[in-house]
């Protein structure tokens, strides 16, 4: 949730840290900080809020040898002295993503050993205990080492000490971190984008490994305190593609690649007469031939991706479908069926839930699992026999779009896949889903074209407390998707239901007061739907429908039609969610929130 970056060089390091933090500050953005060793001492610089705050009082500062964090506050509130760096005795600090979790017990000892605590944070702990080796005889690694051996959790840390100006230490376990290698300097970050103004040459590191850097060479040891060599790789991740450009805001820059996004992320089909397990790993051919039924577990809009592939597998492939919720799964007693194909869904591959989840149904006796991702290397990717990874590109704006319809489109590849494994796809019928799938990025684009209209609408909506979110069948979850991102980045109260299900309680709330926003493809529940309508309308509530072409739902008072273009079949909730995420952003505009980093929220959930 937090984001580190740590740099030696023989340069002055200030700039890259500063740079690097506003990089990473979509992961958490309470507070910052950083520490520089200069003239044998440590100096910290702390602010509350944005990173930039932290810039306007860090001018001054200069040093080689740096470490920086930007926060998200899990343990005390997000204040000037819980933000990092944490120091011990003025000779150790320390940043921290990721949880501790025994970090109680280990403060009493501490505090009965005569450290004094300056902070509520789990992290103060892990400066004073590598403090407590330190001074005892252990080099920097060797303190840090010893430190770590006794924490539970999770973390990605780096280190520096006041009288170690060559020396910086960095380690992970569980929480994402990778090095940077420049010329005659070296760099650690929890993201590859914030070493991009410096690097590409990146070492992405495994669960358990130290690194020990200088400015010229770096050891990295694994879990058993082995030298190893981890790949070198060139990332491919151009600086352009994190950057705003001409947008306002990253979510309007996400939500206009989505056409881009798409076709990458169909690359390995678009030229291609059908489609092969062997997209999902070389595995998968033996893996789908094994399996009996699915289940798909992830958190917030991955879960809602996973919600609508259900009615695709089943329908299509004819396999059974289970989606749960990362987080109550992990915790739950269920029944596991080792025939299952377990599918993570995450756009960050880090989210802690969903990991866990993963874990817990291995656990179960669960052998075949599939990660669909849109991160190379990240620890759900790595933990996953088979992977698919999504091709949306960096995602910045906390609230998810690019990654959601790209999710959508790997999920109905591996529709498709497991309907011809099962006999149940025609040589015909495969064509004409290829064919739709070609079309799609020039079919989000039309969508998007609607952008001055759904601007318009938005205005109605800045003065709304609540809103009520309508769909049936394949999009009753862009239903929830659409109240999701409205709540997350306009602060709306906004909740979804399938349209059916209204008048067995939450009809109870609509009047004029309750905008209620409808998705209405041109499907066979088309008529129900309109039925459902009527029901609101009669109460006085206010209607605002993104309807496909044919689908004579009439514009009248208290009736605001979006006119969407001709139904696009299976692949309909794709093209649906794109108005809804635009309409979340423009109402967001109107009312002024911070779109892209919204109150409270990070983008990668790595605690739980
Ligand atoms: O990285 P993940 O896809 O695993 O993240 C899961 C959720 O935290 C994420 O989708 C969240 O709900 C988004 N902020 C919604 O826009």
């Amino acid at each position: 949730m937090c984001g580190i970056v740590g740099a030696i060089a023989q340069r002055n390091i200030v700039p890259i840290l500063l740079e690097g933090l506003q990089r990473l500050e979509y992961r958490g953005y309470d507070s910052a900080g950083l520490v520089v060793v200069s003239e044998g001492q440590l100096t910290r610089m702390r602010s509350t809020g944005r990173v930039a705050e932290l810039s306007n009082i860090s001018a001054d500062i200069q040093g080689t040898i740096g470490i920086a964090h930007t926060r998200w506050a899990t343990h005390g509130v997000p204040s000037e002295r819980n933000a990092h760096p944490h120091m011990s005795r003025d000779l150790i600090a320390v940043v921290h993503n990721g949880i501790i979790e025994n970090y109680e017990a280990i403060r009493t000892r501490l505090v009965a050993g005569g450290y004094e605590f300056a902070s509520d944070t789990d992290t103060e702990v892990i400066a004073h205990l590598i403090h407590s080796h330190y001074v005892n005889g252990k080099t920097l690694l060797g303190a840090t080492q010893a430190a770590l051996t006794e924490l539970v959790g999770a973390y990605a840390i780096g280190v520096i000490a006041s009288d170690n100006p060559d020396q910086l230490i960095c380690a992970r376990r569980g929480s994402p971190l990778l090095m940077g290698i420049g010329i005659g300097e070296n760099f650690f970050a929890s993201d590859v984008s914030a070493l991009l103004p410096v690097t590409n040459k990146v070492v992405y590191l495994e669960d358990g490994d130290v690194v020990e850097m200088g400015r010229q060479s770096y050891r990295i040891r694994d879990a058993a305190g082995e030298i190893v060599a981890r790949p070198v790789q060139f990332s491919e991740i151009s600086n352009e593609s994190v950057q705003l450009g001409n947008y306002r805001h990253y979510m309007q820059k996400e939500i206009h690649e989505q056409p881009r996004a798409i076709a990458d992320t169909l690359e390995s089909v678009s030229n291609s007469h059908s489609i092969v397990p062997g997209i999902f790993g070389a595995e998968a051919a033996a893996c789908f031939a094994d399996i009996d039924s699915i289940l798909i577990l992830a958190c917030g809009t991955s879960y809602h991706a996973g919600l609508v592939a259900r009615y695709w597998l089943e329908e299509i492939a004819g396999i059974q479908c289970t989606v749960e919720i990362a987080s109550e799964y992990r915790y739950r007693t269920s029944v596991a069926n080792p025939r299952a194909l377990v599918v993570v869904l995450s756009q960050s591959g880090e989210t802690a839930d969903t990991q866990a989840a993963l874990s817990h149904a291995k656990s179960l006796g669960h052998v075949h699992t599939l990660a669909i991702c849109n991160v190379p290397e990240s620890a759900l990717v790595r933990q996953s026999k088979l992977r698919f990874l999504t091709r949306a590109g960096p995602e910045i704006g906390v609230a998810s779009t690019k990654a959601f319809t790209t999710q959508l489109v790997a999920l109905f590849l591996l529709t498709l896949v497991l309907a011809k494994l099962r006999g149940r796809l025609t040589a015909e019928v495969e064509q004409l889903h290829l064919h739709s799938l070609r079309h799609l990025p020039a079919a989000t684009q039309k969508v998007l074209d609607l952008e001055p209209q759904i601007a318009k609408l938005a205005e109605q909506f800045a003065c709304k407390r609540h809103a009520l979110f309508l769909g049936r069948g394949l999009h009753y979850p862009i239903a929830l998707e659409g109240a999701l991102k409205l709540k997350e980045i306009s602060y709306i109260h906004a909740e979804a239901y399938p349209a059916g299900e209204l008048k067995h309680g939450p009809l109870a709330l609509v009047d004029k007061d309750m905008p209620v926003i409808s998705v209405a493809p041109n499907d066979m529940l088309l008529e129900k739907l309109k039925s459902n309508l009527h029901e609101v309308r009669a109460r006085g509530g206010e209607l605002y429908v993104f309807a496909d072409a044919g689908t004579h739902i009439r514009e009248e008072e208290g009736v605001h039609i979006m006119q969407m273009p001709e139904h696009a079949g299976f692949l309909s909730p794709i093209l649906h969610t794109i108005p809804l995420q635009l309409l979340a952003y423009y109402v967001a505009l109107q009312k002024g929130t911070d779109v892209d980093k919204p109150r409270n929220l990070a983008k990668s959930v790595t605690v739980e």
